[in-house]
């Protein structure tokens, strides 16, 4: 086994999430313009065999855990096809995807056979003018058959994610909890970051983790912390006191959690960044289309990884939110 990557921060780095797509079939306002979206041009997307060669150079450095992200991954044609060639490198142990559900219901079988497990998906509200008002599109119904369906399957663990705006989210917390407390889901709720198309974000639109589990905790039942698990995982736990379900708080804003982080992001034109709010990216692109070595990715991504600052800045004056917004990124 090589040395495993490692940043100057002594962080192992052996999570990987894959953007396959730029393109989304929603518009949640927080992520992406209402109308004129600037897609990447179709032949600056990877194809599946160079996502493919690139994870597994990756996986060659230690790399065991595989995210898919987008835009949203199920516009990818084929994607049932990328996950089961992933699936297939040896050092692989954990592949998943976050999706914003609404073709789930027709992928959800193909994804299963194709050896995908764990599913998050991405839903703020379970009103349905709500939702066609955050997402503007009237999808919700496809949304909740696409979970229904995925469930009837056997996915899991599978978790729902859902972004803490301000002013915004509150009306849904308790619903969504709830919710996945009668089904078994756990519920996921992320502060909003600035990461979103058009500038909204502020710092007093964050809906912040201890003001979510303050509501929670008097709405339905105390909310108890669970230790960590696993320390590297963005989310703190929680679990209801009456002992059904559990909700995860990913707090970027209010509780950062970089000193623990071990993820890459490959963007889906190829480009690699350390981190979600990194200015600059390091082009694989070009090296996978110009014939470059193994050994040159491999040390490609060993220096990107080296140059990987401590931690973002989000709570500190000289926040310079990244040039690309969160769909072009993967989140
Ligand atoms: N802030 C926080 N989370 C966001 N997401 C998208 N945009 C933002 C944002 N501005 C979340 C979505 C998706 C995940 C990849 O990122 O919930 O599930
Ligand atoms: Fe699409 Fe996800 Fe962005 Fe919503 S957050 S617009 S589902 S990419």
């Amino acid at each position: 086994m090589t040395n495993p990557l490692v940043d100057t921060f002594d962080r192992v780095h052996d999570n990987l999430r894959i953007s396959v797509t730029d393109r989304c079939n929603i518009r949640c306002f927080y992520c992406m313009p209402e109308d004129d979206v600037k897609y990447m041009p179709r032949e600056e997307i990877l194809s599946f065999e160079e996502l493919e060669r690139f994870a597994r150079v990756a996986v060659s450095l230690g790399v065991t855990k595989l995210r898919i992200t987008g835009g949203e991954p199920l516009v990818r044609k084929d994607l049932p096809l990328l996950i089961s060639k992933l699936a297939g490198i040896p050092g692989v142990t954990d592949i998943a995807l976050t999706t914003n559900g609404v073709l789930l219901a027709k992928h959800a079988q193909a994804l299963y056979d194709a050896g995908l497990r764990r599913l998050n998906i991405h839903l703020d509200t379970l009103d349905r003018e709500r939702f066609l008002r955050i997402t503007r599109r009237d999808d919700l119904d496809k949304v909740l058959e696409g979970i229904a369906v995925a469930q009837r399957l056997g996915f899991g663990p599978m978790k729902i994610n859902a972004v803490a705006v301000k002013n915004l989210l509150e009306p849904d917390l308790v619903p969504l909890a709830r919710f996945g407390r009668e089904n078994g889901i756990e519920i996921r709720f992320i502060e909003f970051m600035p990461l979103d198309a058009q500038g909204i974000w502020a710092r007093n639109s964050v809906l912040t983790a201890s003001e979510m589990i303050e509501t929670l905790s008097r709405e339905i039942a105390p909310l108890v912390e669970i230790p960590d698990g696993d320390p590297r995982a963005p989310a703190t736990e929680y679990r209801f006191a009456d002992g059904i379900g559990r909700v995860g708080f990913i707090a970027s804003v209010s509780r950062p959690f970089c000193l623990n982080c071990n993820r890459i992001r490959l963007t889906s034109d190829g480009k690699l960044r350390y981190c979600l709010f990194a200015i600059e990216e390091t082009d694989i692109k070009t090296l996978l289309r110009n014939g470059a070595p193994d050994e040159e990715i491999a040390a490609t991504i060993r220096a990107t990884v080296h140059q990987k600052w401590i931690g973002h800045e989000i709570n500190s004056s000289q926040f310079v939110a990244p040039p690309r917004p969160m769909y072009a990124i993967g989140g």
